[in-house]
């Protein structure tokens, strides 16, 4: 069953028990005042009577004839009187149905001696009588009678219950229709976000986004399902650029460690040679993957796990480490005393990256420095060496994937993604790589980040 349908079937339900329980109540309220005002009346016909007959000295039968005449009845009412147990007079307006004709009733009406009340059934359905009796010497001479047509008045009582319950139902189709309509309206947003996220799986076209209006709690979902679909199309691109450049990155490898398999002969010497060229390419490999690992995972949350890092420590760490990398002349600048919020590993693997190019960009003999400084609210770190630099026009570019530098030396051929992996870890420390020229002329190559201080 829809959302919609459920919601106008509750609101149906609420409404229409609701409804009924009105309805019932109306009915219940209005046939007890009926009662009551049926008692009323007849009490008061008894009452106007006796005050009558206080003020005529006519006898009995004169004094009932003379107030029929003055006396007209209500609706749904009749008055006559009994003499001898016969009806000699009537009120003039014809009643519903005539009850002076049932012999039996106007016996027990004339038997009374005293005023009486009672119920009987007449060709207009039930009525309530009450019977006055007038006595004068101890003997009833004359009876009053007034009826009043209960079933009649009571058909009236049902005729508005039913008016009642009919305008109810009316109003409760007129309310489900209205319901069907809003609930529509309401939930149209909602199962906008119900098709395009069908038609996405469906299409796997990830680049399609709900248009949000408004800023209400449909408005915040489609906004939240854009967001997620965001990052699951960035996930998706990282996946396909991480295949791509798997892909092309490791096949020059594979094909020169087949060539040099297929070639080795059986010399123990040529032999020996194409195991260590394959286990160095198989290095290189493995390199490769390590490197586009990080790039795919630094588009990801959790790249970065923030600790306190000393930026002393950091400097110097990176030299120490790098030392094992080629003899240079390698210096520590100058670093800063301060403790930051940071991700040490990343930051050690972007130096790293960093101080690896200088090496091959330099010889022997060459001076490589690594420094840190704080200045402006930021974090400096920069790796710079004495090698030939990095010409103006190559500045920007060799920071994108898989674009090397003309200036290279030696036969070096890398993958091209060791600056990528800086730029990223410094994007995931929300801040920037650049590379400048250094003091005579070589490469210098400043990360720079937001400074927070480590509590
Ligand atoms: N210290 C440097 N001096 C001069 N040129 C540099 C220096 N560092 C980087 N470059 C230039 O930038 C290019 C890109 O460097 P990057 O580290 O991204 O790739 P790579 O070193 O060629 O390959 P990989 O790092 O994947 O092995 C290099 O090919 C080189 O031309
Ligand atoms: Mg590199």
């Amino acid at each position: 069953m829809s959302a919609r349908a459920r919601i106008v079937g509750w609101m149906l339900a609420v409404v229409g028990l609701a409804l009924s329980v009105s309805v019932f109540a109306a009915w219940t309220v209005l046939l007890a005042r009926l009662d009551s005002r049926v008692d009323a009346e007849l009490a008061n016909e008894m009452e106007k009577l006796r005050w009558y007959a206080r003020t005529s000295s006519a006898d009995p039968e004169t004094l009932l004839k003379e107030y029929l005449a003055v006396n007209a009845p209500d609706r749904h009412e009749t008055f006559f009187m009994i003499v001898d147990g016969a009806v000699p007079w009537r009120t003039y307006a014809e009643p519903p149905a005539a009850l002076d004709t049932n012999q039996a009733l106007v016996a027990r009406m004339a038997a009374a001696t005293t005023p009486e009340r009672d119920w009987a059934d007449s060709a207009a359905g039930q009525v309530r009588w009450a019977v006055i009796p007038v006595i004068a010497g101890g003997k009833v001479e004359a009876s009053f009678v007034a009826v009043v047509f209960y079933d009649i008045e009571r058909r009236e009582v049902v005729e508005a219950v039913r008016v009642l319950a009919l305008t109810g139902l009316i109003a409760l189709a007129l309310a489900g229709g209205a319901g069907w309509f809003v609930a529509g309206r309401v939930l149209a947003p909602v199962r906008l976000v119900r098709q395009t996220a069908e038609n996405i799986s469906d299409s796997s076209d990830l680049s399609r986004r709900l248009t949000v209006s408004g800023d209400d709690d449909v408005s915040a979902l489609a906004a939240t399902f854009n967001h997620m679909l965001d990052r699951l199309e960035r996930a998706f691109a990282v996946q396909r650029e991480f295949l791509d450049d798997a892909g092309h990155e490791l096949r020059t490898p594979i094909t020169v460690i087949r060539g040099h398999l297929e070639l080795m002969g059986d010399d123990p010497r040529d032999r020996s040679e194409t195991l260590a060229l394959v286990a160095d390419e198989l290095e290189r490999m493995k390199r490769i993957v390590d490197d586009l690992l990080v790039l795919a995972r630094s588009e990801q949350p959790g790249f970065l796990t923030p600790d306190e890092v000393e930026l002393a420590d950091l400097a110097m760490s990176v030299v120490a480490k790098a030392r094992a990398l080629g003899e240079r002349r390698w210096r520590v600048d100058e670093v800063a005393a301060e403790r930051v919020t940071a991700d040490r590993q990343r930051l050690t693997q972007a130096l790293m990256q960093l101080v690896a190019n200088a090496v091959r960009h330099t010889r022997p003999g060459d001076l490589i420095a690594v420094g840190s400084a704080v200045r402006e609210g930021s974090v400096e770190l920069w790796v710079r060496d004495s090698g030939p630099g990095v010409p103006l026009q190559d500045r920007e570019r060799i920071f994108v994937r898989s674009v090397r530098g003309a200036g290279r030396t030696g036969a070096h051929d890398g993958a091209g993604i060791g600056l990528a992996i800086v730029r990223s870890i410094a994007k995931a420390h929300g801040g920037t790589v650049r590379v400048g020229e250094a003091d005579g002329g070589g490469a210098r190559f400043v990360i720079t980040f937001p400074f927070e201080e480590a509590l």
